[in-house]
């Protein structure tokens, strides 16, 4: 059994935020590493942004802010209808629309950068799915476009295949949320269920919010091939102790 995401991130969208302990300082700090590669790779700009998994903005606000031209696309309608509305309350203009990153509704090389960050690409379960989702993103960016790929380091967690994640606390004007995962891994070794627990203030009580989807724990060696046979070229992976960014970015050029 697997679960769709659409429905999860749906179901998230208004609580979202609460993942973070806070989320106005991951925008600005996310956006400031994606910034630093994106300026070294490609110069100043102001660039041509798609952020195809926006979600609430997290990545796709931050980079607007620092004055890029960017586009929200994301699975999840409420998710992208709040990003949109996230972006005017900080004066930034953010246009999005709900689209599947496997069929991204822009003209060949509309972009000169797409971004794909905090384990979204993962949410495709196959490897054609995966491989239609990057031929897209090449599709839409320009030659020697750059392509910016988050994703969760599961090379470790394949081998020991992890039960849960470690609570985070985050504050909130109504108090603290609490929030983990539990993973249900699948035979094959490769896949699983997530439940996301979200435990929130509740007049001196908790009340617990779940939610479900499922994985696919992509290696590092198997996006490194799934992304250089979409044709991409220069693929460099920047490790979080030296990008400054939580998770492994891997960034790679159009053609
Ligand atoms: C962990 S969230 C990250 C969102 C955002 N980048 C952030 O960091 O806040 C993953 C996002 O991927 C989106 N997603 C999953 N499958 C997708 C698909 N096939 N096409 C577009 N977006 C997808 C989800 O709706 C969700 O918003």
């Amino acid at each position: 059994m697997t679960y769709s995401p659409r429905e999860f991130y749906d179901d998230l969208a208004a609580d979202y935020h609460r993942i973070f302990r806070d989320w106005d300082a991951s925008m600005s700090h996310q956006a400031a590493v994606l910034d630093g590669l994106l300026t070294r790779a490609l110069g100043p700009g102001p660039h041509r942004i798609l952020d195809c998994a926006c979600g609430i903005g997290t990545q796709a606000i931050g980079l607007a802010r620092t004055g890029h031209r960017v586009v929200g696309t994301d699975l999840s309608p409420r998710a992208a209808t709040r990003a949109a509305a996230e972006a005017g309350a900080r004066g930034a203009a953010l246009p999005t629309v709900a689209a599947d990153m496997r069929q991204l509704p822009f003209q060949p090389g509309a972009f000169d950068a797409v971004v794909c960050a905090d384990n979204a690409l993962p949410h495709l379960l196959t490897g054609h799915d995966v491989a239609t989702a990057l031929s897209g993103m090449r599709r839409v960016l320009r030659d020697a476009g750059l392509l910016l790929l988050s994703v969760r380091d599961y090379d470790e967690d394949r081998r020991t295949r992890p039960a849960a994640t470690p609570p985070q606390v985050s504050y909130g004007s109504d108090g603290r949320t609490v929030t983990f995962q539990l993973w249900h891994w699948h035979d094959d070794g490769e896949r699983y269920d997530m439940e996301h627990f979200q435990l929130l203030p509740d007049a001196g009580e908790w009340e617990v919010r779940v939610r479900r989807t499922t994985y696919w724990a992509l290696t590092r060696a198997e996006l490194t091939d799934a992304v250089a046979r979409a044709g991409f070229s220069s693929l460099t992976w920047h490790e979080p102790s030296v990008s400054g960014f939580y998770q492994p970015l891997l960034t790679a050029r159009a053609g």
